[in-house]
């Protein structure tokens, strides 16, 4: 069934508020999701009847947690086809999925002189922990330029990607140009080398159908907030033998199995427990892995394939009327086929934090900046960042002409 916008409008209850007198027209969804009245419902309804800590009682309500907690991965699991939960772990975004790879996984597997290939194209959360380990261990990492359209340099890649490099790890889809990166290549060229590849999946799992099988990534990483969900809730999916492969990054209660003293060495000997629990330490965020179970849903009964073509339909409307403008510069692929839904712009003669100031006074919420994507913005020689509208489900035709009027108007008094 084709999107009706107005519909699911009413499954979001803030989209009825008004912001400094005017309706809210709410375009960083880049940044986070609103929440449908379904996800908020299930986390509510959890807290009303089911709370209790998971995994650590006989009674009633740990086993009705447990069960609610465990049907959560596998509706995840489900949703980016994996093979089953024990491929997903629960963390509390995409930053902590990424630098769970990069302590639990590449800190061991390393050797000197071994290469981490990357992207001028990634959000510093896929840029960070990389540079962090490369202190910690003789490592190099390299990265890959973006051509003029900004795309990802492929002849670059190629040429970059050696028996040397051991993980490549790039984002899907990227947050500020828009850019869809084509991973199932990229993991196709990477095994050849022998390399492992995380894929940055934050801004491509809540738009569009992800199949972990279909790239053949290795770890996929992503996070709730932006897909629906609550925040402080994110997966980590990885290869089984590969989490099996791995030691645990965080430890303490729920991920070991046994944990007993050895009197005669004198040292506690430890086994881990089953995946995904063994990467799990501590009581998670339950409830938050609910919510993510119930936006999952949500999402799953409007379509994955569905999500993706409205909101190519509204990034194509979007940047037609917005090349009507004189004083725009748009980034990132000009086919609304090659682009997730984020366009990143600038006015110019005006600040994007100036631009974005002036939207909110009319109730359209937009982010300016450097989207934390600072290097990237260096290598597009950009100075002060871009304003950045990104859209979802809810967001309408009607709701970009008003933001157009508006660019217009500012256009005008430039
Ligand atoms: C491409 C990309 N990667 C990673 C992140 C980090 O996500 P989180 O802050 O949820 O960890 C973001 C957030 O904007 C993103 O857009």
């Amino acid at each position: 069934m084709p999107i009706d916008p107005l519909k699911i409008r009413e499954d979001f209850p803030i989209l009825k508020r008004k912001v400094n007198g005017h309706p809210l027209i709410y375009l960083d969804n880049a940044a986070s999701s609103q929440k449908p009245k379904q996800v908020i419902e299930a986390i509510t309804m959890f807290y009303e009847n089911h709370y209790a800590n998971i995994h650590r009682g006989v009674h009633t309500l740990s086993q009705e947690a447990s069960e609610a907690y465990e049907e959560a991965h596998a509706k995840v699991a489900r949703f980016i086809s994996a093979n089953g939960s024990e491929e997903i772990v629960f963390v509390r975004n995409t930053t902590e999925a990424i630098n769970l790879v990069a302590y639990s996984w590449a800190l061991r597997q390393l050797k000197p002189g071994d290469e981490i290939l990357t992207t001028l194209m990634e959000h510093h959360s896929n840029i960070v922990p990389w540079e962090l380990l490369s202190q910690l261990k003789d490592i190099h990492v390299k990265y890959v330029g973006i051509t003029k359209d900004g795309v990802l340099d492929y002849p670059e890649f190629e040429e970059k990607l050696s028996q040397r490099t051991k993980l490549v790890t790039v984002v899907h889809v990227s947050n500020v140009l828009g850019t869809i990166n084509d991973v199932r290549r990229i993991c196709r060229l990477a095994h050849e080398v022998g390399a492992l590849v995380l894929v940055d999946g934050a801004q491509s799992v809540p738009h569009m159908p992800v199949s972990v099988k279909e790239l053949d990534c290795d770890f996929l990483a992503f996070s709730g907030h932006k897909m629906l969900g609550p925040s402080g809730i994110g997966v980590l999916y990885a290869k089984k033998e590969i989490l099996e492969s791995m030691s645990p990054f965080l430890g303490g209660g729920g991920m070991i199995s046994k944990v007993r003293f050895d009197t005669s060495t004198k040292k506690c000997k430890i086994d881990w427990n089953v995946l995904p629990w063994k990467f799990e330490a501590g009581t998670p965020n339950i409830e938050g892995g609910i919510g993510l179970g119930a936006a999952v849903d949500y999402l799953s009964s409007i379509g994955m394939e569905e999500v993706r073509r409205y909101e190519e339909e509204l990034v194509s409307y979007a940047l037609k009327r917005m090349s009507e403008l004189e004083k725009i510069k748009i980034y990132g692929p000009s086919d609304p086929r090659m682009r997730g839904g984020v366009i990143s712009f600038n006015l110019e003669g005006m600040s994007p934090h100036d631009v974005a100031m002036i939207m909110d006074q009319s109730g359209i919420a937009i982010r300016s900046g450097y989207h934390c994507a600072e290097p990237l913005h260096d290598a597009m020689g950009i100075h002060g960042g871009t304003a950045r509208v990104s859209f979802y489900i809810y967001n309408t035709t009607s709701e970009i002409d008003i933001f157009i009027n508006k660019l217009k108007e500012i256009e005008a008094i430039i």
